[in-house]
């Protein structure tokens, strides 16, 4: 989704802008533009399309300005086109914004704007609060002042910068609901609305908060409220490195994420899985280890992949724990007005820590004074920041669009989430050392079932021309049925869906004949041979089988046309193997396909509007 990137310091800010608007590409986007001071005066370019698209624009022209602002659009208010892209001049032409959020009140503002006789050129938000921006300046001759003053008069959410050649030496920076972070360089600053375009100039980063404001010049920067009272601000170290943000070697970020998932499984694990006492220390959650102790219900809530997460947390919660569990899409939650009682705690998952739905969810939990916990993979995120406590995944960033490594990081933290909470309750300590030790033996068998990736390959080659996918699963492996559909529908727009494999037979089973690759997850557990009349169900319709078995699972071959085994493991901790071949079965069909699979169409990495 919608990217910023700004700097100022003693570099060509143009090449920090455009190698930063590259590394926010993987949050999905339509158009990219920015804005340069160059020779006392703003200097514009917006593309509709790629990065790439932009730098042929310039054709070679060279800037010197060390001061700017770029931005990559993901379009909520009018088509993706170059009028619409960012940034946006007010009426003068001499105040310059980026915006990520929404700004729900634009039309009234736009109304009140178009009567004193300002003009508009694109159907954005954004360009409303540019020129409002424009309005306050001419009343107050004062940058700053012009920016807190139309940003007060605002609803909605907004992370924005803001340049001008009336104070061409500052850019002014805020945000309420959208991520602003400043890196802080050697005389020299990048601010950004994700930590992948600062980490190549500088670790040492602020976020704001919301209704927190910047001013940054080279020499240094001030926070502020909107208000205009001081606010003091931590400088924190970003802890993962360039490599993290780079594809080392692999044709796609999926691709690496896919392979990276058994360092990413242990790293979950890191510190935190007591094998000898079967259990786990999160010391995260030290904070609200009481409420934990008491806890009567727990609600989950989050969106696509971690709202899958989140599904097979409530069977690994309620089997190991006995505590009720109710899973929510974080955008019903938002407006459902949910039951949440004294003892009740939510709990958020959410790779991006940015989801606006699921913020809007842990806002929502927090009015009604639950106590709310979160999942979350990026570190200082407006989730993790909102929440009272809550444990980080530690799967390092994720770049591909189709979230794989954050999933089953999440998983793994549910899995040691619900055996410390197990272990508060009637979980003997055999049992937990017996789950301790399978997870501990997790990051092999996700390396041994990536070295069968060539099988999922020519699987993906002979099924590729296929339009629709069912996925079937049962248990823990009903939701990994739904991630397995997901996961082919977002990269390669081959229609998917999943459903418990019992449920086919009310409705899909109408759709079964030869054409439809019917992918089951049928591991060795307590209803496999239920899964195995379900198999028959789809074969005596002619529907062509893929199957995810147990290793030594001879028997499948009889059933299915094609099997792939994973290795054997506790029923509980089967999603984290059994969704790898199903991340690679997708991979793959994309390239096959020649889908473009790190920045699918119309998808965000993080999607910050409702
Ligand atoms: C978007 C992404 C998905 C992700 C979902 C929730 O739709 O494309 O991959 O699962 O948002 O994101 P979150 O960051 O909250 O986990």
């Amino acid at each position: 989704m919608c990217g910023i990137v700004g700097y100022v310091g003693h570099r060509r800010a143009l090449n920090v802008l455009i190698n930063g608007l590259q590394r926010l590409e993987y949050r999905g986007y339509d158009s990219a533009g920015f804005s340069l001071i160059e020779n006392g005066k703003i200097v514009s370019y917006k593309k509709q399309g790629k990065v790439s698209d932009l730098v042929v624009l310039l054709n070679g022209l060279e800037f010197k300005s060390n001061i700017g602002i770029a931005h990559t659009r993901w379009a909520t208010h009018g088509e993706p086109n170059d009028i619409n892209a960012h940034p946006h001049l007010d009426n003068s032409g001499n105040i310059s914004i980026v915006h990520n959020g929404i700004i729900e009140n634009y039309a009234t503002l736009k109304l009140w704007l178009k009567e004193k006789g300002y003009f508009f050129k694109s159907e954005t938000d954004t360009e409303v609060l540019s020129v409002l921006i424009g309005y306050f300046y001419e009343k107050f001759k004062d940058l700053e002042k012009a920016v807190r003053i139309a940003l007060s008069k605002v609803k909605g959410t907004f992370g924005v910068a803001v340049i001008s050649s009336y104070e061409p030496n500052k850019i002014i920076a805020a945000r309420r609901g959208s991520p602003i972070i400043v890196g802080i360089g050697e005389d020299e600053y990048i601010v950004a609305s994700d930590a992948s375009a600062i980490i190549q100039y500088t670790r040492q980063v602020t976020y704001l908060s919301d209704n927190e404001l910047v001013i940054i010049t080279k020499d240094g920067y001030q926070t502020k409220t909107i208000d205009n009272l001081p606010t003091s601000s931590d400088i924190q170290v970003l802890e993962f490195d360039l490599s993290k943000i780079e594809k080392g070697g692999f044709e796609h970020f999926m691709l690496k994420e896919i392979f990276e998932q058994p360092q990413t499984i242990q790293d979950a694990c890191r510190g935190r899985l007591l094998v000898d006492e079967g259990n786990a220390r999160l010391g995260g959650l030290l904070p609200v280890i009481d409420k934990l102790q008491n806890v009567d219900r727990i609600l989950i809530t989050a969106c696509g992949t971690s709202w899958h997460a989140a599904l097979i947390g409530e069977y690994l919660i309620e089997n190991l724990c006995g505590i009720p569990v109710e899973v929510e899409y974080a955008s019903e939650f938002r407006y459902r007005n949910p039951i949440i009682r004294q003892n009740d705690i939510v709990i958020a998952i959410s790779q991006s820590g940015e989801t606006a739905d699921t913020l809007a969810a842990v806002q929502e939990a927090k009015r009604k004074k639950a106590t709310v916990l979160g999942i979350v993979n990026v570190v200082g995120s407006s989730i993790a920041r909102e929440t009272d406590a809550g444990v980080y995944i530690h799967a390092g960033p994720e770049i591909g669009v189709a979230s794989t490594k954050a999933f089953t990081s999440q998983l793994v933290i549910l899995t040691l989430i619900s055996l410390l909470l197990g272990r508060m309750r009637s979980l003997s300590q055999e049992e937990g050392i017996l789950i301790a030790n399978e997870i501990k033996a997790l990051p092999e068998k996700v390396n041994k079932i990536l070295q069968n990736a060539e099988q999922l390959r020519q699987i993906a080659k002979e099924f590729s021309y296929s339009r629709n996918f069912l996925y079937l699963g049962r248990g823990y492996n009903f939701p990994v049925a739904l991630e397995g559909a997901l996961k082919l529908k977002e990269i390669s727009y081959i229609h998917a869906e999943g459903y418990p494999s019992a449920e086919m037979k009310h409705g899909p089973i109408a759709l079964i004949d030869e054409n439809m690759p019917v992918v089951f997850i049928a591991p060795k557990d307590p209803i496999y041979n239920k899964v195995l009349s379900n198999i028959e169900e789809v074969r005596s319709r002619r529907g062509r089988v893929i199957s995810i078995a147990t290793e030594g699972d001879e028997n499948m071959k009889k059933y299915a046309e094609k099997v792939i085994y994973i290795p054997e493991t506790l029923p509980m901790l089967t999603p984290i193997l059994s969704v790898i071949p199903l991340q690679l079965l997708a991979y793959y069909i994309a390239v096959e396909l020649g889908c473009n699979v790190d920045q699918p169409r119309n998808l965000a990495k993080s999607v910050t509007v409702e």
